[in-house]
């Protein structure tokens, strides 16, 4: 009985009260609350820049993702809220207090890592249980959390086993486990699933995504794997090159990625440069390079003339017989096709432009074969006006 109470309330229990003494709230801001902000960052090692013009709130509750390729500042950003990373300049607040120089031990905060880090000679409960006795937890206490915490992550019938009797993915759950089982209100993951196969992958990204529901604490994840990064996030912070290039849902930054870094990194895209025809409210005209004219929503801001590029998914291009009448599109012909199961994936060529088409298959699907001329379009608000990179 007692163990069922333990989950919903296991971070209302010590969650509210640590907020207390920070008074002067960040900006006078009411609405959501940040949990994690920075402010100005940057980190250098000696020449090389690591993070640079860091200004990101991550909200309370939130599953918070740091997506980019390696290199790009991720772990470093991470670090940095751990307190293992002294930023070079501008500041860190958990909370709305400024933990810049707070030492780790001092943050409160849970870390599941890549490798596990479980200590090898301990039990499963003896591995999960550590944190609770540095913190002179009671054995009463002790016993029923962690054996609750080990029911959430259905490892209660392995509570005797050692780690190397354990597979990678229920290793990785004990990791999780012991980072739960203190009830921190922030957790930092780095690739806690990157050692894992796909499947297994699959499995406890499931699993995280309900532990994050079920809890209701912050975590801030950091991949770089784009799928697991749309699968989990509430919002995604795409990074490269030391810098932001985009904050957003998974939605906005799949279907209104800012620029073609982030487009490309998200999924396949068409990539279609133009210039501006027409352009009245939203939407724009876009004679491409072959001539043709195609439809995409304008960017708010975006320049209403001169060069442009039109981003547009593969699952949003419609093909059909050449010779429909009207409308925005391009004419093109087939130069491969693939039945991929759920889909068919088309490559069509227009002028010098290739297009990538992705379309639903049934069995009573047409199929244009690869010689077909074939007409391309697509809804004007499925394509997107990128801004050009500097
Ligand atoms: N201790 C260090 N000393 C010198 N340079 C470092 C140090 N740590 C990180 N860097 C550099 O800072 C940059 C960002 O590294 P970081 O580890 O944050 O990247 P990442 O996005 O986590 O990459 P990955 O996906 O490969 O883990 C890289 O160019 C890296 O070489
Ligand atoms: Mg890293």
């Amino acid at each position: 009985m007692r163990r069922i109470e333990l989950r919903p309330a296991l971070y209302r229990s010590s969650g509210d009260a640590g907020s207390g003494s920070g008074g002067s709230a960040s900006g006078g801001k009411a609405a959501a609350k940040a949990a994690v902000e920075f402010r100005e960052l940057r980190k250098t090692y000696g020449h090389a820049l690591a993070l640079e013009k860091i200004d990101l709130e991550i909200l309370q509750g939130e599953f918070f993702t740091l997506l980019g390729p390696s290199g790009s500042g991720k772990t470093t950003l991470l670090n940095i809220v751990s307190g293992m990373v002294t930023p070079t300049s501008g500041s860190v607040l958990i909370d709305g207090r400024d933990v810049t120089h707070v030492p780790p031990r001092d943050r409160n905060l849970g870390m599941v890592f890549q490798n596990y880090a479980l200590l090898p000679h301990m039990t499963v409960f003896d591995n999960v249980a550590f944190p609770l006795r540095i913190r002179k937890a009671s054995k009463a206490d002790i016993e029923r959390d962690v054996m609750a915490i080990l029911e959430l992550v259905q490892l209660k019938d392995f509570a005797k086993r050692k780690p190397k009797e354990l597979s990678g993915g229920q290793q990785q759950r004990v990791s999780i486990a012991r980072c739960l089982v203190y009830k921190p209100k922030l957790i930092l993951m780095d690739e806690p699933l990157g050692a894992l196969d796909k499947k297994l992958r699959h499995q406890l990204q499931f699993e995280l995504k309900k532990i994050h529901q079920d809890l209701g604490v912050t975590v801030l994840y950091v991949t770089h794997d784009q799928d697991e990064a749309l699968v989990l996030s509430d919002r995604i912070c795409v990074m490269n090159h030391a810098r932001i290039e985009q904050v957003g849902t998974p939605n906005d930054l799949y279907f209104r990625p800012t620029n073609e870094f982030v487009a490309e990194f998200l999924g396949e895209s068409n990539i279609i440069p133009g210039t501006v025809e027409n352009a009245s409210g939203d939407f724009a005209r876009v004679r491409t390079a072959s001539g043709s004219v195609v439809p995409c929503t304008m960017r708010p801001g975006a320049p209403a003339s001169g060069g442009f590029k039109v981003m547009v998914r593969p699952e949003s291009v419609k093909l059909s017989d050449f010779g429909h009448a009207g409308g925005l599109g391009m004419e093109g012909v087939v130069q491969d096709c693939a039945f991929v199961g759920h889909a068919i994936r088309y490559t069509v060529k227009s002028g010098s432009q290739t297009i990538m088409g992705l379309q639903n298959s049934s069995s009573g699907t047409r199929i244009f074969e690869p010689g077909s001329r074939v007409w391309v379009e697509w809804a004007p608000s499925d394509a997107i006006s990128l801004a050009s990179r500097d």
